[in-house]
């Protein structure tokens, strides 16, 4: 037997278990915080320590405090908050948004988000890769579902008069946030002022002020 084709195959196989999280090789692999070893996840809790409590969060039916200058706030249930969610992929956040508020442009570079509206009318959009950068948006109602694909920038901004909630799932245990307003004009150090002038074509010292915000 050649072992070129079982070579590809197994290629083939990886690829798509990489897509997203790893594939679970137990039952669960309950995160244990205090260990020094480092790997791709976190490393399991003995089996037999493990409690109901580690399958368990609770606060999502508690508010976020808005009071901020975009308006919104995300209560993420991540591995972090959550430590039975290691190695299981997935992952959920309630975003709650004061009338006007916005979650501002952003990226998960491990998931894909699935949102769903519980009270308010929420604009919602992403755009698509290079070269088209196409705004692909909607207004969403109570019970509402859209999809923001996996690493595509997105936002949210309440349109209606009060409150309004959302609920989404990420496909990730640790879907990561970049807020691209901070990652580009907030970065620790800065990147220089002459690359972002070239790069949004603007003068310099539009980038020094849009940086002295963050
Ligand atoms: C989100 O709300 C929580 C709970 O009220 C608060 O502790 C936290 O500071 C808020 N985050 C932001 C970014 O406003
Ligand atoms: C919400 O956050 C603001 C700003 O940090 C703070 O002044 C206010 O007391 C907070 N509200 C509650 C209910 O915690």
């Amino acid at each position: 037997m050649s072992r070129v084709p079982i070579f590809g195959l197994l290629l083939v196989t990886c690829s798509i278990a990489f897509a997203s999280d790893p594939s679970p090789l137990q039952d669960f692999c309950v995160a244990d915080p205090n260990s020094p070893v480092f790997v791709n996840g976190v490393v399991c809790k003995d089996a037999k320590q493990v409690q109901a409590d580690d399958f368990l969060f609770r606060g999502l039916h508690q508010m976020g405090n808005t009071s901020n200058d975009v308006g919104s706030n995300v209560t993420a249930v991540t591995v972090v908050e959550l430590p039975g969610l290691n190695t299981l992929g997935i992952s959920m956040a309630r975003i709650d948004f004061a009338p006007m508020g916005i979650n501002p442009p952003h990226t998960h570079p491990r998931a894909t988000e699935i949102l769903t509206v519980i009270e308010g009318s929420i604009l919602v959009g992403f755009v698509t890769s290079n070269p088209e950068n196409r705004l692909i948006t909607k207004v969403l109602e109570k019970g509402d579902v859209f999809v923001f694909p996996q690493g595509l920038i997105h936002f949210q901004k309440n349109i209606g008069h009060g409150y309004a909630i959302a609920i989404a799932g990420l496909s990730s245990q640790n879907p990561g946030v970049i807020t691209i307003a901070n990652a580009v004009f907030g970065s620790n150090p800065d990147i220089t002022g002459d690359i972002l002038a070239k790069a949004f074509q603007v003068d310099i010292n539009v980038v020094y002020q849009i940086q002295s915000k963050f």
